[in-house]
C-alpha cells in the first residue's frame, strides 16, 4: 500500500503505535522535569513579552472558541528559546484541547505522520518543532492533512491503482522553525497564522527574571533582576537557565539573594561577560578577526574552523550577533563590526586588523 501526498506517493511501512516507535509524542500535561514546566507561562495572560503576537493569539482563539471551531494552523518563526514551544502549549491550555509534540527530524516516514494524524481527535493540537527538517515526502504528505483533513492512500501500481481517502478530525497544525527561509512556499502558504517571535527587551526580562526567582524561591533586587536581564541575549530561557545557576551562587556564597554582585559573580564563572555574550559567541568573533581579518568570511569556513556544526553558528550564534549589530552579513560572507573588535579588545589599525 502506497500513501499519497499531494504529489509524490510513498510506500507506507509501519503504522504500529504499539511498539516503542522513534517519535517524541506527548499530549498535555506534560511529563517533563516539574522545575521546568513551573517556570513556563501557562496562559496568555501569564505570558511576558510579544504583545502585538500575544493579541494575534488572544483573537483567533477567542474567534475560535467562539464559532466553536479550531483556529487556523499557525507557524512560530524564531532563535531558540524565545517561547515557539511555550506559546504552542499555552494555546492548547486556552482551547482546552490536547497536544501531541513532536520535531521535523523524528518524522522520517509517512507513516509516522499517519499514525500521529490518525489518532489527533476534533480541535487537537499538532505541533511540529524544526519544522524546516521535515522530509520531503512528509512534507508533501502533510498538505492534504492540513489543507483537506485527509490523507490519501494508493493500493496496487499502474494500471491497478486505486485510491483511497481517509479522513482525519479537523486538528490545527502548529509548527516552529528557527529558519523559515528553509520552508518551502506550499507548506508556508498553508499556515494562516505566520508569526515571528523577536528578542526580547530588557524590561521584559526583568519581568520574566522576576516572575521566575518568585517561582524558584529566590529573592532578588531590582538591580539583580537587570543585571541577570542585561546578560540574557534577548532570550528568557537564558534568563531562567542563568537564575538557576545565580540561585546556586548565592546559597553557597552569598546571603541567599541575588544581588547585582552576586549575579555578576555568577555569570563570569558561566562564562557570559557583560552584554550576554557566551564563550562560544566570544570564539565566533574572535576567529572571524583572527583567521578571516575580520571578514567577509563564509559561514562553513567559520565552523570548520570552530570545528562546529554550520547549523548551530547560524540558529543559536548568529541570530543575536546581528541583532546586536557584533555581526554584519552582506553577500560576501560574515563581517564584524568595529564594536566587535572593541568589545573583544582588539584595536584596528589603517584598515587593518590586528590583535592587541
Ligand atoms: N518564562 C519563559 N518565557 C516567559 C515569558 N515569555 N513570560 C513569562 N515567563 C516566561
Amino acid at each position: 500500500m502506497m500513501l499519497m501526498g499531494d504529489k509524490n506517493p510513498i510506500i507506507m511501512t509501519v503504522v504500529d503505535e504499539g511498539s516503542g516507535d522513534p517519535l517524541s509524542k506527548k499530549s498535555v500535561p506534560s511529563e517533563e522535569p516539574s522545575e521546568f514546566v513551573s517556570l513556563r507561562p501557562k496562559t496568555l495572560k501569564e505570558y511576558i513579552g510579544q504583545a502585538e503576537v500575544i493579541e494575534t493569539l488572544a483573537i483567533a482563539i477567542e474567534a475560535a472558541l467562539k464559532r466553536e471551531e479550531p483556529p487556523d494552523h499557525i507557524l512560530f518563526h524564531a532563535p531558540p528559546g524565545l517561547g515557539k514551544t511555550t506559546l504552542a502549549h499555552i494555546i492548547a491550555e486556552e482551547m482546552g484541547v490536547n497536544i501531541t509534540v513532536t520535531s521535523g527530524p523524528a518524522l522520517d516516514k509517512g507513516g509516522d505522520l499517519l499514525g500521529i494524524l490518525t489518532h489527533l481527535e476534533e480541535g487537537d493540537i499538532l505541533f511540529i518543532d524544526e519544522i524546516h527538517r521535515l522530509p520531503r515526502v512528509v512534507e508533501e504528505f502533510l498538505y492534504p492533512a492540513m489543507e483537506d483533513f485527509a490523507v490519501d492512500f494508493i493500493f496496487d501500481k499502474g494500471v491497478h491503482a486505486r485510491s483511497h481517502r481517509y479522513r482525519l478530525a479537523r486538528f490545527v497544525l502548529i509548527g516552529a522553525t528557527t529558519r523559515a527561509g528553509l520552508l518551502s512556499a506550499p507548506l508556508r502558504e498553508r499556515f494562516g497564522i505566520f508569526r515571528t517571535l523577536d528578542f526580547y527587551s530588557e524590561e521584559d526580562l526583568v519581568h520574566v527574571a522576576k516572575r521566575s526567582a518568585a517561582l524558584l524561591n529566590l529573592e532578588i533586587d531590582m538591580d539583580g533582576a537587570y543585571e541577570i536581564a542585561r546578560r540574557s541575549r534577548g532570550t528568557p530561557r537564558i534568563v531562567n537557565r542563568l537564575l538557576k545557576r545565580v540561585r546556586d551562587f548565592a546559597q553557597v556564597r552569598g546571603d541567599g539573594i541575588a544581588h547585582k554582585d552576586t549575579v555578576r559573580e555568577a555569570l563570569a564563572l558561566e562564562g557570559v561577560d557583560e552584554v550576554g555574550l557566551t564563550v562560544l559567541d566570544r570564539k565566533f568573533l574572535k576567529a572571524i578577526i583572527e583567521f578571516y581579518k575580520g571578514g567577509p568570511v563564509g559561514i562553513e569556513a567559520i565552523a570548520a574552523t570552530l570545528h562546529e556544526e554550520s547549523d548551530t553558528l547560524v540558529d543559536v550564534v548568529e541570530p543575536y550577533l546581528l541583532k546586536t549589530g557584533l555581526l554584519t552579513r552582506t553577500s560576501s560572507g560574515r563581517k564584524v563590526s568595529r564594536e566587535a573588535y572593541r568589545h573583544l579588545g582588539f584595536s584596528i589599525q589603517q584598515g587593518l586588523f590586528n590583535s592587541k
